[in-house]
């Protein structure tokens, strides 16, 4: 018989209504077969920035089954905030880029598999599409500037996509790349940013269950602002680590130092795994506001994660952990 312990962070059924209201009325429209017409229509579930992507061309993919392994914790913040509040430096310093990141072009879009691999490709986003089993996780999202949101994605399991890489041992670290295109990202001809936004995590990151290559978000393609056709979530980590709208995959021997690191050591680390503990020049790392509710709520050990991590940092100093 299974047994489902629930988490420190879980709540009870009931007062995840918002969430549950979004899956009965996902899974009643895939019984009617309208889930095409809920990914192309504007208006169903939020606003029509959200579904700027009516156009694209993995419309018809969604809604994923839910993985019901993945659950937030907390209600899912509403679609419109999720989608209009956002972090792309590519299309401003600011959080209103959703309407500027509607410049990005989703088609041709090619992902280069490269580094310490046993043979070099680049794949169509669309055949790579059509490999992946794609299933919905719901999960937290916590940025380093302290605000937090819970978020249904669709992807599929980064480890699928390292498979898919095939690494040889020389391989100690996957590191992400941004598109560079100033014509479509204003924000790009901004010259003391080190572009291309860079990411970087250890294989045994990349490899752990909860790490996630998102294409869809509430039911629907990836939005361009939410960093559309491909982008990372790795839940335990901050928001500054789940790179948006990737066109590259290498596999090194060499620690990667990505964009903020980059930029300010001081302020941002590799690790970035979420920790109240932490302290940060500018924000407190102890609580997070909840953009549902706007209220402050306390912010946990790797986001809430550490049943599924904490394993990975074991063989980190305590100077490490503490530090972003
Ligand atoms: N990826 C790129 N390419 N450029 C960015 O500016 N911002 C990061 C991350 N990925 C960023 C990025 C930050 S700071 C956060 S908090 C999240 O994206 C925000 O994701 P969201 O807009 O989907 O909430």
């Amino acid at each position: 018989m299974l047994i489902k312990i629930r988490k420190s962070w879980e709540i009870s059924e009931n007062e995840t209504l918002s969430e549950s209201q979004y899956v009965g009325r996902r899974d009643i429209l895939k019984t009617m077969g309208l889930g095409g017409l809920m990914a192309a229509s504007s208006g169903l579930f939020g606003n029509s920035i959200a579904n700027a992507a009516g156009a694209d061309p993995s419309a018809h993919l969604y809604p994923v089954k839910r993985n019901e392994a993945y659950v937030g914790g907390r209600p899912l913040t509403p679609e419109d905030i999720a989608t209009t509040y956002n972090n792309f430096y590519e299309f401003g310093s600011h959080k209103s880029i959703s309407k500027a990141a509607q410049a990005l072009k989703l088609r041709p879009w090619t992902v280069t598999i490269d580094g310490h691999v046993e043979k070099e490709q680049t794949l169509d986003i669309d055949d790579l599409l059509s490999k992946m089993p794609l299933e919905e996780r719901v999960y937290r999202h916590r940025c380093v500037e302290a605000w937090s949101m819970v978020v249904p994605w669709s992807g599929f399991a980064l480890k699928d996509l390292v498979a898919l890489a095939a690494p040889t041992s020389k391989a100690k670290y996957l590191v992400m790349q941004t598109f560079q295109d100033k014509d479509v990202a204003p924000g790009q001809r901004q010259f003391w940013y080190p572009w291309p936004y860079t990411e970087g995590l250890t294989i045994e990151e990349a490899t752990n269950d909860l790490a996630f290559m998102v294409t869809g978000l509430y039911g629907k393609p990836l939005p361009k602002q939410n960093g559309a056709p491909l982008r990372l979530a790795v839940p335990w980590k901050y928001g500054f680590k789940q790179i948006k709208s990737i066109v590259r995959f290498t596999f090194t021997e060499e620690r990667p130092k990505s964009f903020w690191q980059e930029l300010n050591g001081n302020e941002y680390g590799f690790w970035a795994n979420v920790n109240p503990e932490v302290r940060h020049p500018r924000w407190t790392q102890a609580t997070e506001r909840d953009l549902r509710t706007g209220t402050r709520i306390p912010t946990q050990f790797y986001n809430g994660y550490a049943e599924e991590v904490a394993d990975l940092y074991k063989v980190l100093g305590k100077t490490e952990r503490l530090f972003m």
